[in-house]
């Protein structure tokens, strides 16, 4: 600590647009480099552990958005091993001490909020049953979230028109128990191929109620989500999420752009606080691939913040802010290894690896908390 030019307005920092300040709505953010949700199975029993304090504390810088990893929505809702949900009394105790270090540190913290869907096992589900979707095709494939290869994900239940009312109730729930624990707001997880992603994606959703087929009636549900969320928590509390280009746990669109476009107009009707897309270029989960797509006309369309993530590094990340592509950018893998990313930024210093093989591994240290800080990786 100490350089002078870490001083917030010092010359260097204002060459860089990811470092200069942007106001989110009430939020007062001092730099764009925001913590991207990064689901790290360490939270046993589903419950947030005291490990995730440090964690997330160490990746809180002074102004900063910090979007919290995947957290379930309800007793349906989780896919994984080892992630946290706020849908009980225990599970907002458990993210209080968390989210209070990121305030400490003058951090703003959103959680992400999530349902799995069809993305799930019988052995995450209450009595064993089957998962849920709009759907009862089965995902695709054999590969799961960690690049191993896993017997294919069972047939969801498809769920009756008159259920969906309360999936949209648990998320509006869930907004309310992240406001409980002292969060800032919530991202409404609608990316990635979990159960928003499922209603949206023609390959996916093969309703014949209102809730399938049209354009219109396939985003549906998520709108419902983002009405229900924003009244129970105000909309300038809430971001979405979403991922339209991208076919991850096997849920691709045939019009990916149409479909991208018609979220981020229809959108501008609630209010909400932002809108976060993943990159087209993001074919596979992870690897950046060359593509003519682009979020561009999505950018246009959204009248609040528009946030992008994917494959971003400091040079195309402060191209996009530079250029008026986007008002925010969230950082995975680099951040995941980089507690101080947007100080190493700053300095334009090196940066740790990832290592893959500990994303998902259930260590409360190893490739969790111990990836160096610029002092100790000099050293
Ligand atoms: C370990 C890991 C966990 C992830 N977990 C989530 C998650 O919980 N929610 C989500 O929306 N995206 C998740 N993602 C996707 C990231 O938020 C991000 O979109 C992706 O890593 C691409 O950005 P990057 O190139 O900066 O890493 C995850 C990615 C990684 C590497």
């Amino acid at each position: 600590m100490g350089e002078t030019n870490q001083k917030s307005g010092s010359p260097q920092q204002q060459q860089q647009p990811l470092l200069t300040p942007y106001k989110m709505g009430n939020f007062s953010l001092s730099h764009r480099v925001v913590l991207a949700p990064l689901t790290r199975m360490r939270s046993y029993g589903h419950i947030a552990q005291p490990q995730a304090v440090l964690y997330y504390s160490q990746r809180t810088s002074p102004g900063g958005l910090l979007i919290s990893e995947a957290t379930g929505v309800s007793d349906t809702s989780i896919g994984y091993p080892n992630v946290p949900g706020i849908w009980t009394k225990e599970q907002i105790e458990g993210w209080k001490p968390i989210v209070n270090a990121v305030h400490e540190k003058g951090g703003i913290f959103f959680c992400q909020i999530w349902h799995s869907g069809r993305v799930s096992d019988y052995c995450f589900q209450p009595n064993g049953q089957a998962p849920i979707s709009c759907t009862d095709k089965p995902v695709g494939g054999e590969f799961q979230i960690d690049g191993t290869k896993a017997p294919a994900y069972p047939a969801p239940r498809r769920l009756a028109t008159e259920e969906i009312k309360q999936v949209v109730n648990d998320f509006a729930v869930a907004a309310r128990n992240a406001m409980e624990a002292g969060f800032d707001g919530v991202e409404i997880h609608g990316a990635n191929g979990y159960i928003i992603d499922q209603f949206l994606k023609d390959q996916v959703n093969d309703r014949t109620d209102h809730y399938g087929g049209t354009m219109e009636n396939r985003c549906r549900f998520a709108f419902e989500v983002v009405e229900a969320v924003a009244k129970e928590i105000g909309a300038d509390r809430v971001g979405l999420r979403l991922s339209p280009f991208a076919d991850y746990n096997d849920c691709p669109d045939s019009n990916p752009e149409a479909l991208g476009l018609y979220m981020a107009q229809e959108l501008n009707k609630y209010g909400i606080l932002y809108c976060h897309v993943i990159e087209p270029r993001m074919i596979t989960q992870f690897e950046a691939h060359d593509t003519h797509n682009s979020v561009l006309p999505m950018r246009k369309a959204f009248k609040g913040t528009f946030m992008v993530a994917g494959g971003y590094t400091q040079r195309d990340g402060n191209e996009v802010v530079g250029n008026g592509g986007a008002d925010l950018v969230a950082f995975g893998r680099w951040f995941l290894a980089n507690p101080d990313l947007p100080r190493r930024f700053e300095l334009n210093a090196k940066l740790n690896k990832y290592d893959r093989s500990t994303f998902y591994t259930h260590d409360p240290v190893v490739g969790y908390t111990d990836y160096p800080f610029l002092e100790a990786a000099d050293k």
